[in-house]
């Protein structure tokens, strides 16, 4: 029957559809059937938790510093997704704890994907309370004064605008917040 889609156009497109259809199906809806835990992340989080654990709406302060972060396309540089990788969980972890996966409940609320492609800065989604606001404005300003030969370049127009630097680190610091993850609550601000 295959042979026939070398020959017949109609054969070829309705085997083309017919495969994107399989990998459409098991791409997008077989997951959330066969992990359960896919569906609860949206309502297991603790709103007690007050800033962090709790998965919620950006501010706006955090939605201009979103924004921000894509004007300057930091996403061409940066994945903000922890894969079920051993080296991911590591990698993104902190004092020994690894940390948590990436789950969708995580980007409900964002209005453009910034997953990233390329992995060529460390992975952002967990980066949230890592560092305090004076250390992103110094590695914005130069990042090879903290991080020697470091290849991302300086943003000095961020960082010497405290408005934009306010709302990029805003932003960056709920990146791993709906995971309250962070060993003794270990969050820089
Ligand atoms: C040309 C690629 C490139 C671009 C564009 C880029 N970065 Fe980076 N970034 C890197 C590299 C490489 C590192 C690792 C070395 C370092 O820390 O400076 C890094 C490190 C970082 C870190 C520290 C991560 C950690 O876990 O230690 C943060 C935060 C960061 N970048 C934020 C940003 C933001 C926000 C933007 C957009 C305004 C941006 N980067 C644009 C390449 C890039």
């Amino acid at each position: 029957m295959l042979g026939k889609t070398d020959s017949n156009a109609t054969w070829f497109i309705v085997a083309a559809l017919g495969l994107f259809f399989i990998g459409g199906l098991l791409t997008t809806v077989a997951p959330p059937l066969l992990d359960k835990s896919w569906n609860t992340a949206f309502v297991n989080h603790d709103p007690s938790k007050g800033m962090t654990g709790e998965l919620k709406p950006y501010t706006e302060q955090e939605n201009r510093g979103y924004a921000i972060y894509i004007r300057e396309g930091c996403k061409y540089c940066h994945t903000q997704q922890v894969r079920t990788l051993e080296a991911d969980t590591v990698r993104s972890g902190w004092k020994g704890v690894k940390a948590p996966v990436s789950t969708p409940d995580e980007f409900v609320n964002d209005w453009r994907q910034t997953f990233g492609t390329k992995r060529t800065g460390p992975d952002l989604a967990r980066v949230g309370g890592k560092y305090n606001k004076q250390w992103h404005k110094a590695h914005f300003n130069n990042p090879r004064d903290l991080v020697p030969g470091s290849i991302m370049p300086p943003f000095p127009w961020i960082a010497n605008n405290p408005q934009e630097l306010d709302d990029l680190v805003a932003y960056l610091q709920t990146r791993g917040r709906a995971k309250d993850w962070r060993p003794d609550g270990d969050y820089e601000k």
